[in-house]
């Protein structure tokens, strides 16, 4: 399919990079591609990032049919490099499968967005933590009132420059194990990137920060037991010599720092499970002192540790409150990779 280009006759000023904060600023150009029954996905444009007018009858302001992706571009040595683009892109099909919209070519999609990111990268910012936010999605745009699957969409890619997502950036962050709201159950939405996730993660959140929590800690919406994720991150635990993270049941969302996570952990020889885990297990592993520390992984938080996590008003503080060791490497070979600081052996870097 044919990329047509139309660049900006009025670039915007770029932001300091002191005060880029997470998803306030974005580049100069998007990425549009349109899809209609008779067509397929066709259309596929680059052009000036600016507002986009629809009729009101659109079905995703109705019915929620939108998905998105989140991955970053990164300044590394002067040049510009995507981490592991192709996941993105598939998980965003698996998304399509669980929203009934129709597959994107994951080839195509990468190519685009390699000359978005070509188009805009002076964009990128270079100082240490900072990089190119980059978010897809798939709105839903058939003119309809009725619930059925939307004839018509539009998949979107925006950028940005970005900070870190937590106000704490690396320091640990303060968790609340939620008790009366639940995100998603098996059979739902939960392992799709559904903006229908979010939504409903929305009223949990805002409750836990009134209690000067950072994020939620998810359990399974069915027993309330076991854990599930964080907020917007995966969460893995330290305990003992394992290093254990919920398995993936259907309600938890893959997440590529996850799964890059694991590939970095078995590397290096570690032994990590993938598995069920109750919060009352973690709760009585701290009692016994083998909880050495807990994480979040993320695109938008990278690495997050856990300082301390508040289960049924029972608090603990995990690694004192400072970073553990376990999260610090992670940190620092994710990132390596990521800014091409340390060698890449599994080949996650692309270049732009
Ligand atoms: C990401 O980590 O990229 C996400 O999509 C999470 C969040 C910003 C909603």
């Amino acid at each position: 399919m044919e990329l047509k280009i139309e660049l900006t006759k009025n670039p915007k000023k770029k932001p300091d990079t002191d005060i880029l904060g997470f998803g306030k600023y974005f580049s100069d150009h998007m990425f549009i591609m349109d899809y209609s029954e008779d067509k397929g996905w066709h259309d596929a444009r680059i052009v000036p990032y600016d507002t986009i007018s629809y009729e009101p009858a659109i079905m995703v302001f109705h019915y929620g049919q939108a998905i998105f992706e989140g991955l970053k571009a990164y300044k590394a040595k002067g040049e510009v490099v995507l981490f592991r683009p192709d996941e993105n892109f598939k998980r965003l099909n698996n998304s399509c499968e669980a929203l009934c919209i129709p597959k994107i070519d994951v080839q195509f999609a990468i190519d685009s967005l390699k000359k978005l990111v070509d188009i805009d990268r002076d964009w990128v910012p270079d100082s240490p933590g900072t990089s190119l936010y980059i978010r897809p999605f798939i709105i839903a745009t058939e003119p309809h009132v009725g619930v059925h699957p939307s004839s018509n969409y539009q998949f979107i890619i925006i950028t940005g420059p970005v900070g870190a997502y937590y106000k704490e950036g690396i320091n640990p962050v303060k968790i609340y194990v939620e008790q009366k709201y639940v995100r998603a159950v098996k059979g739902g939405l939960g392992e799709a990137k559904a903006s229908a996730n979010y939504a409903a993660s929305l009223k949990a959140q805002q409750e836990a920060a009134e209690k000067g929590y950072t994020q939620v800690l998810w359990l399974d919406g069915v027993e309330r037991k076991y854990i599930e994720e964080v907020g917007t991150m995966n969460v893995f635990f330290v305990l003992g010599n394992e290093i254990v993270t919920p398995a993936l049941n259907g309600s938890i969302l893959p997440g590529i720092t996850r799964k890059s996570c694991l590939e970095l952990l078995r590397s290096w020889g570690l032994n990590v499970s993938e598995r069920k885990i109750s919060i009352q297990e973690i709760y009585e592993a701290h009692e016994k002192g083998q909880l050495k520390e807990a994480f979040g992984t993320g695109t938008a938080a990278v690495i997050s540790p856990i300082g301390e996590l508040c289960w049924n008003d029972k608090c603990i503080t995990l690694s004192d409150g400072q970073i553990g060791e376990i999260s610090q490497s992670l940190y620092d070979n994710l990132t390596g990779i990521q800014y091409t600081d340390v060698a890449d052996p599994f080949g996650w870097v692309v270049k732009v």
